[in-house]
């Protein structure tokens, strides 16, 4: 398959890119007074404003023929109905399937995937429904009201996020339950969660799609000792049974573990680990929310994917997002996105969309085992917005840099509480998210006096920026954002040519990790390494005996 690159779409948006160039962002808005209502886009709770992009509509236009060479539509209907995108696992990605309604259908293998999420969600509820009505009870007898998410990666940002986005959101159950999260290999997280739990009734969910994930084996077999050692005799069988939850794509290696299957929940090799919170893995979540929660947050997810499989490219929120990235990293050389939530509920929006994005799409080579001769996936990173100004904006406004930025952000908020500072702070948060995009994009081309103003005060704006806005942070919005995202990344690699849904770039350093245990634990062993790592080994060594 020839790159992308070598497409008459791409060498023309190369071209219009060049005619553009000398565009600053202000001048774009000042050519076109309809700007604003002809670059911004709706659906569900969601807006998007790409009005302060560096683009006009025959960019848009150029973009979307990119697309359809790119067989975009054909790649949709393949993501949908269950063919394997992932190629180099042979597998299908059905991340949508998970949020499909129980109504629908999609036969995959032979088997109705759509009745097996469902009867999955069946299992979810009763698990649930148990621990909220203080039914599940540990080895003393007393219900459980902890839990603790042990996993990593796509084990624990999505849940995470989730959980703490949506925490106005929790459900009312007579017997509600703090939910914990722990991934760190290093177990600092862990060790300071124990010293302030009751073992008698706290729940560990062990989340691992493969359970060979070594950060969470070793942080679930501390979790297990601590139990162990906690002064309660009982047996090993009703510690794990009373105290563990599995949920897993492999239940033999959890039964291994000790996890009887009534206390495992099993999600499918098609879930990718980043797109997997829609799964079982969205336990946490249910448990912090409530069933109708979680499955409120699925069905937003679900609107965003209807919205995604059937509106034109050209009004279809994840296309044209990715789209813009597309422009923005091939065709302005842009290699840096910030994403910055003005919402501190969206804190861990960043980390989470880092995974997402950059162990999807930070590929190098196509499908066909082609070198690409483009850039893809940018590095991304970001803060609560708000927070970001007294650290890194500098570099946005004045840095060397440029930075495509997304603005996200509620417009409604605390509207029913009663506080009218709080509904002070939320007018004060959004002055400030349109004031930096504002800044970031037009520069100081917005005041009267800029030219008489020293160089050091000077603002050259033209960052691209989007502004995303929610009607307000809930379980159906935050669905639809979270797919809104996922589905860009795909878009992207459809254009690139890559597969978003492998990540063959993490599993090297974990073999080198495991040679390196050894060289550790036998301090007398000659390391074979390379010079740098056997001359930190042996100060490591030196140090731990006190040598040094
Ligand atoms: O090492 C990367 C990775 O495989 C991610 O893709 C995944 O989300 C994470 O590790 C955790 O994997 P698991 O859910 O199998 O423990």
């Amino acid at each position: 398959m020839p790159l992308r690159s070598t497409t008459a779409a791409w060498k023309n948006l190369r071209e219009h890119a060049d005619q553009l160039s000398s565009n600053h962002i202000s001048d774009l808005f000042s050519d076109d007074p309809t700007r604003f209502n002809g670059l911004t886009f709706r659906t569900g709770q969601l807006l998007l404003d790409l009005s302060k992009q560096r683009l006009n509509q025959t960019t848009l236009h150029n973009l979307s023929a990119l697309a359809e060479e790119a067989d975009l539509h054909d790649w949709i209907e393949a993501l949908f109905t269950g063919q394997k995108v992932n190629c180099s696992e042979n597998r299908a990605a059905l991340h949508t399937a998970l949020r499909s309604p129980k109504a629908s259908s999609l036969t995959v293998n032979g088997q109705d995937i759509i009745a097996a999420v469902h009867n999955n969600l069946d299992h979810m509820r009763r698990i649930v429904d148990r621990i909220h009505q203080g039914q599940w009870r540990g080895f003393t007898g007393h219900s459980i009201n902890t839990i603790v998410n042990i996993g990593v990666g796509g084990s624990d940002l999505g849940p995470l996020m989730t959980c703490r986005a949506l925490a106005e959101h929790q459900s009312g159950a007579a017997n509600p339950v703090q939910v914990h999260f722990v991934s760190s290999m290093d177990g600092s997280q862990l060790s300071e969660l124990l010293s302030q739990l009751n073992p008698a009734r706290t729940l560990f969910v062990l989340a691992s799609k493969s359970f060979t994930t070594i950060d969470t084996l070793a942080n679930a077999a501390t979790a297990r000792e601590w139990l162990r050692r906690s002064g309660h005799t009982t047996t090993d069988d009703m510690l794990t049974a009373r105290h563990f939850i599995a949920v897993t794509a492999n239940t033999a290696k959890a039964s291994e573990w000790g996890i009887p299957p009534s206390n495992q929940l099993e999600f499918w090799d098609w879930t990718g680990g980043r797109y997997s919170m829609w799964s079982a893995i969205g336990l946490p979540i249910a448990l912090k929310l409530g069933m109708d929660g979680f499955l409120s947050l699925l069905e937003g997810a679900h609107a965003m994917d209807e919205h995604f499989r059937h509106t034109p490219f050209l009004s279809n929120l994840p296309v044209l997002m990715a789209l813009v990235d597309v422009w923005n990293i091939n065709f302005l050389n842009i290699h840096a996105h910030a994403i910055l939530p003005y919402d501190g509920r969206l804190g861990s929006l960043p980390a989470y969309l880092e995974q997402l994005e950059m162990e999807s799409n930070g590929k190098s080579v196509t499908r066909g085992g082609e070198t690409v001769d483009f850039h893809t996936c940018p590095i991304l990173w970001g803060e609560v917005g708000t927070n970001a100004q007294h650290a890194f904006y500098q570099l946005l406004h004045q840095g060397t840099e440029s930075v495509m930025c997304d603005f996200i952000v509620a417009a409604r908020r605390y509207q029913t509480s009663g506080s009218e500072e709080l509904q002070h702070q939320h007018r004060l948060n959004l002055a400030n998210c349109f004031a930096q995009s504002r800044l970031l994009a037009l520069g100081d081309s917005i005041l009267d006096n800029a030219d008489t103003q020293p160089a050091h005060k000077r603002y050259r704006g033209n960052q691209p920026c989007s502004t995303l806005i929610l009607d307000e942070l809930c379980p159906f919005s935050l669905g639809q954002l979270i797919a809104l995202y996922e589905h860009k990344v795909f878009v992207q690699a459809v254009i690139w040519g890559i597969n978003p849904f492998d990540q063959w770039g993490v599993e090297l350093g974990k073999q080198v990790a495991t040679s390196l245990l050894g060289a550790l634990e036998n301090p007398e062993s000659t390391p074979g390494f390379d010079q740098s790592t056997n001359g930190l080994l042996a100060a490591v060594h030196a140090k731990q005996k006190g040598e040094a």
